[in-house]
């Protein structure tokens, strides 16, 4: 890691309350992130892989009765989330440094209203499939965090990864729904570029979206234990 990594890694301890380098002692919010965290009743949301943030910031400005967590595992890029988010007055951000593969061991069941997941890394080979975040074991555990009417919204320029994602919907307790162009957060979302879509879009690639609500004829159990993750950065 470079020098300036490094240092952007070590400047996660510089926003306290407003990013968390790690998941310890988070678990006590269990279920309570909106009224203990933000300190109001407001939806929650949450971006897996929020990279540098420009999307959740933007989002964050666009809905402000929305209390929105970004989940980043680099750290160097959490502090780059938790600098604009600070920069920008943003008061319904709160940033955390950690693996997705976690998040039942700090959010209760029911407690998320939305998950935003763009542009996740396709881990093409197959040997690193398992790291995939949207595999059906962890969409399981998603929809057990995830409120009666959630919504999880997936974005990406991989058809493979695409392809692969609707293949693990059976068994994962969501169903693949119709965009609702007239929701509120969907319309915001829509018009906000992730980092990597800008970059893309110069490529002139296409972006594949998919949306997903709890299906009620597939329920899920608590996630058993919290699996060890392979995914490093
Ligand atoms: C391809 S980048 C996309 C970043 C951003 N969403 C965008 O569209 O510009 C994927 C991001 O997800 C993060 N990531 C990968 N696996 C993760 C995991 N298991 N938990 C949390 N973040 C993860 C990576 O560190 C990286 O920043």
């Amino acid at each position: 890691m470079g020098r300036r990594k490094r240092r952007l890694k070590e400047e996660i301890h510089e926003f306290p309350g407003l990013a968390f380098p790690a998941f310890d002692g988070l678990e006590m919010h269990a279920g309570g992130w909106s009224p203990r965290v933000f300190g109001n009743l407001g939806p929650l949301h949450v971006e897996i892989g929020a990279g540098r943030g420009a999307f959740v910031r933007g989002l964050a400005r666009a809905l402000p009765e929305v209390n929105f967590v970004a989940l980043e595992l680099k750290p160097d890029r959490a502090t780059r989330i938790a600098r604009g988010a600070q920069e920008d007055g943003l008061r319904n951000v709160r940033v955390l440094s950690g693996n997705a593969s976690h998040l039942h061991a700090i959010f209760g069941p029911g407690e998320i209203e939305r998950f935003w997941v763009n542009f996740p890394d396709p881990w093409p080979k197959a040997r690193a499939v398992r790291k995939r975040v949207l595999q059906c074991e962890r969409l399981r555990v998603l929809r057990w965090l995830a409120a009666p009417d959630a919504r999880l919204h997936f974005r990406t320029d991989s058809a493979p990864l695409f392809a692969w994602v609707g293949e693990q919907l059976p068994g994962s307790g969501w169903r693949a729904v119709d965009e609702a162009p007239d929701d509120p957060a969907w319309r915001a979302a829509r018009e906000i570029p992730t980092e990597y879509e800008l970059a893309f879009r110069r490529e002139a690639r296409a972006t594949y979206y998919l949306h997903l609500a709890p299906d009620p004829s597939c329920s899920v159990g608590a996630p058993s234990s919290m699996a060890a993750d392979p995914v490093s950065a």
